[in-house]
Protein backbone atom coordinates (compact mmCIF):
# COMPACT_ATOMS: atom_id res chain seq x y z
CA UNK A 1 0.00 0.00 0.00
CA UNK A 2 1.52 3.02 -0.73
CA UNK A 3 1.27 6.12 1.65
CA UNK A 4 -0.31 9.45 1.15
CA UNK A 5 1.79 12.26 1.07
CA UNK A 6 1.09 15.11 3.56
CA UNK A 7 2.67 18.20 1.86
CA UNK A 8 0.27 19.74 -0.71
CA UNK A 9 1.97 20.39 -4.24
CA UNK A 10 2.10 24.34 -4.76
CA UNK A 11 -1.06 25.49 -6.50
CA UNK A 12 1.15 27.13 -9.20
CA UNK A 13 4.72 26.61 -10.35
CA UNK A 14 5.03 30.65 -10.02
CA UNK A 15 3.61 30.74 -6.61
CA UNK A 16 5.75 30.93 -3.58
CA UNK A 17 8.73 27.67 -3.56
CA UNK A 18 8.57 25.65 -0.24
CA UNK A 19 11.05 25.86 2.30
CA UNK A 20 13.53 23.28 2.77
CA UNK A 21 16.75 22.90 4.84
CA UNK A 22 18.94 23.96 1.84
CA UNK A 23 16.99 26.77 1.46
CA UNK A 24 16.91 27.81 4.82
CA UNK A 25 20.88 27.70 5.29
CA UNK A 26 21.45 29.42 2.21
CA UNK A 27 18.86 32.15 3.67
CA UNK A 28 21.16 32.58 6.55
CA UNK A 29 24.58 32.53 3.84
CA UNK A 30 22.88 35.74 2.62
CA UNK A 31 21.93 37.56 5.71
CA UNK A 32 18.00 36.93 5.13
CA UNK A 33 16.01 37.44 7.89
CA UNK A 34 14.33 33.84 8.57
CA UNK A 35 10.66 34.30 9.56
CA UNK A 36 8.64 31.80 11.98
CA UNK A 37 5.81 32.14 13.82
CA UNK A 38 3.75 29.34 15.98
CA UNK A 39 0.59 28.04 14.11
CA UNK A 40 -2.46 25.83 16.12
CA UNK A 41 -4.57 24.62 13.72
CA UNK A 42 -6.11 25.20 9.88
CA UNK A 43 -7.00 28.71 10.23
CA UNK A 44 -3.89 29.92 11.96
CA UNK A 45 -1.65 28.18 9.04
CA UNK A 46 -3.63 29.39 6.18
CA UNK A 47 -2.87 33.12 7.71
CA UNK A 48 1.18 32.52 8.34
CA UNK A 49 0.67 31.00 4.65
CA UNK A 50 -0.99 33.72 3.26
CA UNK A 51 1.82 36.05 5.29
CA UNK A 52 4.47 34.25 3.77
CA UNK A 53 6.46 33.36 6.58
CA UNK A 54 9.31 30.73 6.06
CA UNK A 55 8.82 28.51 8.54
CA UNK A 56 5.45 27.41 11.24
CA UNK A 57 6.22 25.57 14.86
CA UNK A 58 3.32 23.47 16.09
CA UNK A 59 4.65 24.59 19.33
CA UNK A 60 4.07 23.01 22.47
CA UNK A 61 2.89 26.81 23.65
CA UNK A 62 -0.17 25.84 22.33
CA UNK A 63 -1.00 24.02 25.40
CA UNK A 64 -1.66 27.08 27.11
CA UNK A 65 -2.86 29.48 23.98
CA UNK A 66 -5.22 26.93 22.41
CA UNK A 67 -5.95 24.12 24.93
CA UNK A 68 -6.15 26.72 28.32
CA UNK A 69 -3.57 24.26 29.99
CA UNK A 70 -1.72 26.74 33.12
CA UNK A 71 1.81 25.61 31.66
CA UNK A 72 3.21 23.24 28.72
CA UNK A 73 3.40 20.10 30.70
CA UNK A 74 0.48 18.90 30.63
CA UNK A 75 -0.49 18.40 26.94
CA UNK A 76 -0.01 14.87 25.49
CA UNK A 77 1.79 13.86 22.31
CA UNK A 78 -1.71 12.79 20.64
CA UNK A 79 -3.01 16.54 21.70
CA UNK A 80 0.14 17.94 19.99
CA UNK A 81 -0.40 15.56 17.13
CA UNK A 82 -4.08 16.87 16.31
CA UNK A 83 -2.68 20.43 16.32
CA UNK A 84 0.03 19.37 14.06
CA UNK A 85 -2.06 17.49 11.80
CA UNK A 86 -4.60 20.53 11.34
CA UNK A 87 -1.45 23.37 10.60
CA UNK A 88 -0.87 20.53 7.81
CA UNK A 89 -3.84 20.99 6.06
CA UNK A 90 -3.46 24.52 6.30
CA UNK A 91 0.01 24.73 4.82
CA UNK A 92 2.36 24.18 1.46
CA UNK A 93 5.13 26.04 1.65
CA UNK A 94 6.45 26.86 4.97
CA UNK A 95 8.86 24.41 6.67
CA UNK A 96 6.97 22.68 9.38
CA UNK A 97 8.46 21.96 12.31
CA UNK A 98 6.56 20.00 15.51
CA UNK A 99 7.36 20.74 18.96
CA UNK A 100 8.13 17.53 21.35
CA UNK A 101 6.04 17.94 24.51
CA UNK A 102 7.23 17.31 27.68
CA UNK A 103 7.56 13.41 28.73
CA UNK A 104 7.75 12.12 25.19
CA UNK A 105 11.03 12.18 24.09
CA UNK A 106 13.35 12.33 27.40
CA UNK A 107 13.57 9.14 28.54
CA UNK A 108 15.37 7.01 26.05
CA UNK A 109 16.51 7.40 22.06
CA UNK A 110 13.95 4.63 21.13
CA UNK A 111 11.35 7.27 22.94
CA UNK A 112 12.80 10.07 20.82
CA UNK A 113 12.69 8.53 17.59
CA UNK A 114 9.36 7.00 17.83
CA UNK A 115 8.01 10.31 18.55
CA UNK A 116 9.87 12.44 16.19
CA UNK A 117 8.44 9.75 13.46
CA UNK A 118 4.88 9.98 14.42
CA UNK A 119 4.92 13.70 14.00
CA UNK A 120 6.14 12.89 10.84
CA UNK A 121 4.23 9.85 9.46
CA UNK A 122 1.28 11.09 11.19
CA UNK A 123 0.85 14.89 11.54
CA UNK A 124 3.16 15.23 7.94
CA UNK A 125 5.69 17.91 10.00
CA UNK A 126 8.95 18.33 8.10
CA UNK A 127 11.19 18.32 11.16
CA UNK A 128 10.46 18.44 15.21
CA UNK A 129 11.76 20.59 17.99
CA UNK A 130 13.04 19.42 20.97
CA UNK A 131 14.25 21.24 24.38
CA UNK A 132 16.91 21.61 26.44
CA UNK A 133 21.33 20.86 25.83
CA UNK A 134 22.47 17.66 28.36
CA UNK A 135 20.60 14.67 27.66
CA UNK A 136 18.65 16.49 24.58
CA UNK A 137 21.85 16.22 22.54
CA UNK A 138 22.02 12.75 22.32
CA UNK A 139 18.15 12.29 21.90
CA UNK A 140 18.99 15.03 18.52
CA UNK A 141 21.71 12.90 17.66
CA UNK A 142 19.23 10.10 17.44
CA UNK A 143 16.72 11.21 16.03
CA UNK A 144 18.76 12.93 13.36
CA UNK A 145 20.50 9.73 12.98
CA UNK A 146 16.75 8.14 12.22
CA UNK A 147 16.73 10.54 9.57
CA UNK A 148 15.06 13.39 10.75
CA UNK A 149 15.68 17.06 10.79
CA UNK A 150 15.81 18.26 14.46
CA UNK A 151 15.89 22.07 15.57
CA UNK A 152 17.19 22.62 19.24
CA UNK A 153 15.62 24.92 21.84
CA UNK A 154 18.17 26.05 24.58
CA UNK A 155 18.15 29.73 27.16
CA UNK A 156 14.49 29.69 28.53
CA UNK A 157 12.97 25.99 27.84
CA UNK A 158 9.54 26.43 29.27
CA UNK A 159 9.02 22.25 29.91
CA UNK A 160 11.71 22.40 32.54
CA UNK A 161 11.48 26.21 33.59
CA UNK A 162 10.73 25.35 37.50
CA UNK A 163 14.06 24.21 37.52
CA UNK A 164 15.08 27.29 35.80
CA UNK A 165 13.65 29.13 38.54
CA UNK A 166 10.64 30.07 36.54
CA UNK A 167 9.88 32.10 33.13
CA UNK A 168 13.01 34.32 33.65
CA UNK A 169 16.08 35.31 31.08
CA UNK A 170 18.24 32.88 31.18
CA UNK A 171 22.69 33.71 30.45
CA UNK A 172 22.49 36.64 32.33
CA UNK A 173 25.69 35.49 34.52
CA UNK A 174 28.77 34.43 32.82
CA UNK A 175 28.29 31.22 34.17
CA UNK A 176 25.02 31.00 32.69
CA UNK A 177 25.58 32.12 29.63
CA UNK A 178 28.94 29.33 28.85
CA UNK A 179 26.31 27.26 29.74
CA UNK A 180 23.79 27.86 27.31
CA UNK A 181 26.44 28.81 24.81
CA UNK A 182 27.99 24.97 24.73
CA UNK A 183 24.29 23.49 24.80
CA UNK A 184 24.20 25.55 21.11
CA UNK A 185 27.30 24.21 20.34
CA UNK A 186 26.68 20.37 21.49
CA UNK A 187 23.57 20.73 19.64
CA UNK A 188 25.24 22.16 16.18
CA UNK A 189 27.45 19.04 16.38
CA UNK A 190 24.66 16.53 16.87
CA UNK A 191 23.24 17.53 13.36
CA UNK A 192 20.41 19.81 14.61
CA UNK A 193 19.68 22.31 11.40
CA UNK A 194 18.74 25.14 13.41
CA UNK A 195 18.51 26.10 17.06
CA UNK A 196 16.45 28.43 19.14
CA UNK A 197 17.96 31.18 21.54
CA UNK A 198 15.00 32.04 24.16
CA UNK A 199 14.92 35.10 26.49
CA UNK A 200 19.04 35.66 26.83
CA UNK A 201 20.63 38.96 27.11
CA UNK A 202 21.63 40.14 23.05
CA UNK A 203 25.26 40.25 23.47
CA UNK A 204 25.07 36.91 24.79
CA UNK A 205 23.35 35.75 21.34
CA UNK A 206 25.59 37.38 19.65
CA UNK A 207 28.92 35.43 20.98
CA UNK A 208 26.52 32.35 20.47
CA UNK A 209 26.02 33.66 16.41
CA UNK A 210 29.63 34.16 16.28
CA UNK A 211 30.24 30.50 16.78
CA UNK A 212 27.90 28.29 15.37
CA UNK A 213 26.74 27.73 11.31
CA UNK A 214 23.38 26.88 11.51
CA UNK A 215 20.86 29.32 11.20
CA UNK A 216 20.15 30.43 14.50
CA UNK A 217 16.49 31.93 15.19
CA UNK A 218 15.58 33.91 18.50
CA UNK A 219 12.93 34.91 20.15
CA UNK A 220 13.48 37.77 23.06
CA UNK A 221 17.53 37.10 22.12
CA UNK A 222 17.59 40.39 20.41
CA UNK A 223 18.52 41.32 16.58
CA UNK A 224 21.85 39.45 15.88
CA UNK A 225 19.61 35.95 14.97
CA UNK A 226 19.75 34.52 11.82
CA UNK A 227 15.24 35.14 12.00
CA UNK A 228 12.99 35.65 14.73
CA UNK A 229 10.36 33.29 16.11
CA UNK A 230 6.89 34.85 17.88
CA UNK A 231 3.84 32.70 19.25
CA UNK A 232 1.28 33.17 17.21
CA UNK A 233 -1.44 34.46 20.14
CA UNK A 234 1.20 36.98 21.45
CA UNK A 235 1.89 38.74 18.31
CA UNK A 236 -1.59 39.09 16.97
CA UNK A 237 -3.05 40.04 20.68
CA UNK A 238 -5.54 36.83 20.87
CA UNK A 239 -3.91 35.33 24.27
CA UNK A 240 -4.91 37.50 27.41
CA UNK A 241 -3.06 35.23 29.84
CA UNK A 242 0.78 36.27 30.54
CA UNK A 243 2.62 37.91 27.89
CA UNK A 244 6.37 37.80 27.91
CA UNK A 245 8.30 41.25 27.41
CA UNK A 246 9.57 40.04 24.20
CA UNK A 247 6.35 39.74 23.06
CA UNK A 248 5.29 42.59 20.57
CA UNK A 249 2.06 43.17 19.69
CA UNK A 250 1.19 43.53 16.13
CA UNK A 251 -2.61 43.30 16.00
CA UNK A 252 -5.71 43.74 19.15
CA UNK A 253 -7.67 40.76 17.46
CA UNK A 254 -8.67 39.73 20.77
CA UNK A 255 -10.57 43.01 21.20
CA UNK A 256 -11.79 42.72 17.52
CA UNK A 257 -13.37 39.65 18.54
CA UNK A 258 -15.08 39.99 21.97
CA UNK A 259 -16.77 42.69 19.79
CA UNK A 260 -17.99 40.54 16.98
CA UNK A 261 -19.22 38.55 19.28
CA UNK A 262 -20.74 41.20 21.74
CA UNK A 263 -22.65 42.82 18.59
CA UNK A 264 -23.70 39.69 17.77
CA UNK A 265 -25.12 38.76 20.98
CA UNK A 266 -26.82 42.12 21.16
CA UNK A 267 -28.51 41.65 17.98
CA UNK A 268 -29.95 38.38 18.56
CA UNK A 269 -30.98 39.54 22.33
CA UNK A 270 -33.32 42.61 20.11
CA UNK A 271 -33.81 40.41 17.29
CA UNK A 272 -31.88 42.56 14.89
CA UNK A 273 -30.41 39.06 13.87
CA UNK A 274 -31.61 37.63 11.60
CA UNK A 275 -32.45 39.88 8.88
CA UNK A 276 -34.60 39.15 5.97
CA UNK A 277 -31.17 38.53 4.03
CA UNK A 278 -29.71 36.12 6.38
CA UNK A 279 -33.10 33.46 5.89
CA UNK A 280 -34.43 31.11 3.03
CA UNK A 281 -37.92 31.70 1.33
CA UNK A 282 -40.17 29.14 0.35
CA UNK A 283 -42.76 29.59 -2.35
CA UNK A 284 -46.20 30.59 -1.67
CA UNK A 285 -48.42 27.29 -2.94
CA UNK A 286 -45.39 25.00 -1.21
CA UNK A 287 -46.05 26.91 1.75
CA UNK A 288 -49.76 25.94 1.71
CA UNK A 289 -48.94 22.60 0.37
CA UNK A 290 -47.21 22.29 3.62
CA UNK A 291 -49.45 23.75 5.82
CA UNK A 292 -52.39 21.75 4.88
CA UNK A 293 -49.55 18.80 4.77
CA UNK A 294 -49.69 19.22 8.75
CA UNK A 295 -52.92 19.47 9.54
O1 LIG B 1 6.28 26.32 22.06
C1 LIG B 1 6.67 27.34 21.46
O2 LIG B 1 5.88 28.15 20.97
C2 LIG B 1 8.11 27.56 21.36
C3 LIG B 1 8.57 28.86 20.78
C4 LIG B 1 8.37 29.94 21.75
C5 LIG B 1 9.97 28.79 20.30
O3 LIG B 1 8.87 26.72 21.75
Amino acid sequence: MSATPHTAVPHSLDGPVPMTLPRLAEKKRLSEPIVMVTAYDYPSAQVAQEAGVDMVLVGDSGAMTVLGYPSTIPVSLDEMLMLASAVRRGLSTPLLVGDLPFGSYEASDEQAIATAQRFIKEAGCDAVKLERGGTSVQRARAIVAAGIPVMGHVGLTPQTATALGGYRAQGRTAEQAIAVARDAIALEEAGCFSVVLEAIPAAVAEEILARVQIPVIGIGAGPATDGQVLVFHDLLGIYDGHVARFAKRFADVRAHMVAGVAEYAAEVRSRAFPAPEHCYSIDDHQLAEFRAGLT
